[in-house]
């Protein structure tokens, strides 16, 4: 079977290593790929028109092709594809919107009633100002479009959320504007396939969203993660049932029929499980740390999605844990340094793994080319050895200046190292 994998970060480097597994696979194609993908498959130039792609798909029998990012997945790429009867695993336009549009998913949460954190949206910078005013701090202030994982704000004063408002509203023409209440509790990320009926939910993982250790610093796309979260007994069926089926049925019930990954990001309150965010996608870096576990056939299982019938799959999983740490460029989020030196070890470390992201080949070797740059993956018989070797992972890559948070997991397990 040809397969094509979409994107070029850490997330789809490690879905081509998952994809490449499988005996289904006669030949691997990443748009656009990165150093790392293109050691496992063909990369294909792409600039990311959707409807290029699709005609290239189409042109080349490409059977079967799983959507990494959100941005194509928002621009209608399950769309394109599905016109020209190519088989395709990720939602469509309409049904992306749960992650394309703050307000939209807020909306139907509310309509769903799925728990999330109470809110108000304003295309109006008066009307939020003024809203602000009555509600005061903490609050969140959340810019309704894709934003990369970055469009959030927690504010802790009146001022800065001010500020995010006036920032969010005076960009764009069409800016919308969601204030929601602070909700605190741990953070954990569900993840789970969906055929539009059927939903089997992957291992529950945990991300790290700020720069620095002690989550502090700016908010990033993302700088580790841990798989699985020991979520407390019975947590997961609260999940699957009160938020992951209301919301299949519910978009269902309103015409949506939605099939690939949806994102469950969760905070987990004092009053039970709250929705923060949905991502019509798999999460990056949680990705990098649940695909390593997954034993069943990514390819099948992507395969029964788009067949509509996931009722067939049964996931199997490896009992052990995962914890993956990005290395980013020296000024990520807001200028990350484009063009160091970086290398890898020739012979990884044991149980290691390193997926590759914003890096480039220079006549030397790798460049930076971006943002977050690796995910170093580390595999254990449990979390503290994941995290050993994840960690044993990081120092044996040269990158001089490289950003990386010595934190990851350390909520979950105190005695790392
Ligand atoms: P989001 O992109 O909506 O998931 O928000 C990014 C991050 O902002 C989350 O992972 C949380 O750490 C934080 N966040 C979002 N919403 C809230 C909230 N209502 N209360 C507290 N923190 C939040
Ligand atoms: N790691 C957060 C996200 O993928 O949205």
């Amino acid at each position: 079977m040809k397969v094509l994998v979409v994107g070029s970060g850490g997330r789809e480097h490690a879905m081509c290593w998952k994809v490449a597994q499988s005996p289904l696979v006669s030949e691997l194609y990443a748009a656009p790929g990165n150093p790392g993908m293109a050691e496992l498959a063909e990369c294909v130039p792409w600039d990311g028109d959707v409807g290029q792609l699709a005609e290239w798909a189409d042109r080349e029998g490409i059977e079967l092709t799983l959507v990494g990012p959100e941005a194509p997945l928002v621009e209608g790429i399950a769309d394109a594809f599905l016109a020209r009867g190519l088989k395709i695993f990720g939602p469509t336009q309409q049904a992306a919107m749960i992650e394309g549009s703050k307000a939209f998913a807020k909306g139907l949460m509310e309509r769903l009633g799925i728990p999330t954190a109470r809110h108000k949206t304003f295309s109006d910078v008066l009307d939020a100002l003024s809203y602000l005013e009555t509600v005061g701090a903490p609050i969140v202030v959340k810019d309704s479009g894709l934003a990369a994982g970055k469009g959030v704000t927690v504010a802790t004063s009146l001022q800065q959320a001010k500020q995010a408002v006036a920032n969010i509203l005076s960009g764009a023409e069409q800016a919308e504007v969601v204030i929601e209440e602070f909700l605190s509790g741990p953070e954990v990320t569900v993840l789970a396939v969906t055929d539009g009926i059927t939903i089997r939910p992957l291992l529950p993982s945990q991300d790290h969203k700020r720069l620095q250790d002690g989550d502090t610093g700016p908010m990033t796309g993302g700088m580790g993660a841990i798989c699985p979260y020991p979520l407390a007994s019975g947590l997961m069926t609260e999940i699957l049932e009160r938020v992951l089926k209301p919301l299949v049925d519910g978009l269902r019930a309103e015409g949506i029929v939605y099939k690939g990954v949806i994102y469950a990001g969760l905070m987990l309150t004092d009053e039970g499980p709250k929705v923060l965010e949905f991502n019509a996608r798999f999460g990056d870096p949680e990705c990098q740390a649940m695909l390593p576990l997954l034993e069943t056939d990514l390819l099948e299982l992507a395969l029964a999605v788009v067949e509509d019938r996931l009722h067939e799959v049964k996931l199997e999983w490896h009992p052990w844990a995962s914890a993956c740490v990005v290395m980013a460029a020296p000024g990520y989020p807001d200028d990350p340094h484009k063009g160091l030196p970086l290398s890898l070890p020739l012979q990884p470390p044991e149980q290691v793994l390193y997926f590759q992201a914003g890096t480039r080949r220079g006549p030397q070797g790798l460049l930076t080319n971006g943002g977050r740059v690796l995910s170093v993956v580390g595999l254990g018989e449990d979390l503290k050895k994941a995290l050993e070797r994840a960690y044993t992972g990081v120092a044996a890559v040269k990158f001089e200046h490289a950003l990386y948070r010595r934190d990851i997991g350390r909520k979950v397990v105190t005695n790392v190292g």
